[in-house]
């Protein structure tokens, strides 16, 4: 898969990328990540590529010629995978489903804000949508940027060792995952819960899945309601748990 990266740093988006999954997965050539320099596009003596906002105010905003010089030279030199996705708190939500989208993709194009924000002709002429990684606000779309690369990337085939890792984890189906332990079974003084150990798979998925349903109900409310609420066999696996009191403050009879 290819994605290009259009940064102000560059060798920030690199040197992330170059190492863990991410410096396999370019190693074993699945994944071309290129990053671009916006700054290599900028036609004045001081290279800038930043200026103060038109009807005043705080800060200054990315300015339209860079970023559109430094797309339009890589399409001309042969283009880079659409769409062009523009990092921004007012982007569209990024999360496990748009990352599995994007994962299905042949490739897609990112380009990060810095400063107060881009000008919108970018937003409006040049890229092919937005997305956010939550709720708050970075000082650029760089960190931003790498965590969709990360997240997308890890689902492909081949880049995690275990194949089955991606499909067994938080979000995969609406929920958040069960808790996992490693040897050794009992490490000061906390020990890993017994079932874990019993070698009975039976109750170990049992547990796991109740483990799952209590831990999305407690951290992740909106989750639950989004799948329909918990069945009737799946609030007796949680009160098995002894979560009684977390099943009742959520208005389920147990
Ligand atoms: N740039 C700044 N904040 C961001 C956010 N929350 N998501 C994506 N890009 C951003």
């Amino acid at each position: 898969m290819r994605i290009d990266v259009f940064t102000l740093f560059p060798e920030v988006v690199d040197h992330y990328a170059d190492s863990s999954i991410l410096g396999r997965a370019r190693q074993g050539g699945l994944l071309d990540l290129r990053a671009h320099d916006i700054r290599s596009a900028a036609t004045d003596s001081h290279r800038s590529v930043d200026d103060a906002p038109f009807g005043g105010g705080a800060g200054m905003v990315l300015a339209p010629e860079p970023v559109v010089g430094a797309v339009e030279a890589v399409e001309s030199a042969g283009g880079m995978p659409r769409p062009l996705l523009l990092l921004t708190p007012s982007g569209r939500r990024f999360d496990q489903g748009v990352a599995a989208e994007l994962a299905g993709s042949e490739g897609f194009s990112l380009l990060c804000g810095r400063y107060e924000g881009v000008d919108q002709r970018v937003a409006d002429h040049l890229v092919d949508g937005a997305l956010s990684i939550g709720d708050y606000v970075l000082a650029g779309g760089e960190l931003a940027a790498l965590v969709v690369v990360e997240a997308v990337a890890r689902l492909l085939p081949g880049i995690l060792g275990n194949e089955a890792s991606a499909g067994d984890e938080s979000f995969a189906d609406g929920l958040l995952e069960y808790p996992q332990y490693t040897r050794p079974a009992r490490f000061r003084e906390w020990e890993v819960p017994e079932v874990l150990r019993s070698g009975d798979h039976g109750r170990v998925d049992r547990w796991r899945r109740a483990q799952s349903l209590a831990a999305t109900l407690r951290h992740r409310p909106d989750l639950v309601r989004d799948r329909g609420g918990l069945s009737p066999e799946e609030v007796a696996m949680v009160a098995e748990l002894g979560e009684v009191r977390l099943l009742r403050d959520h208005g389920y009879d147990c």
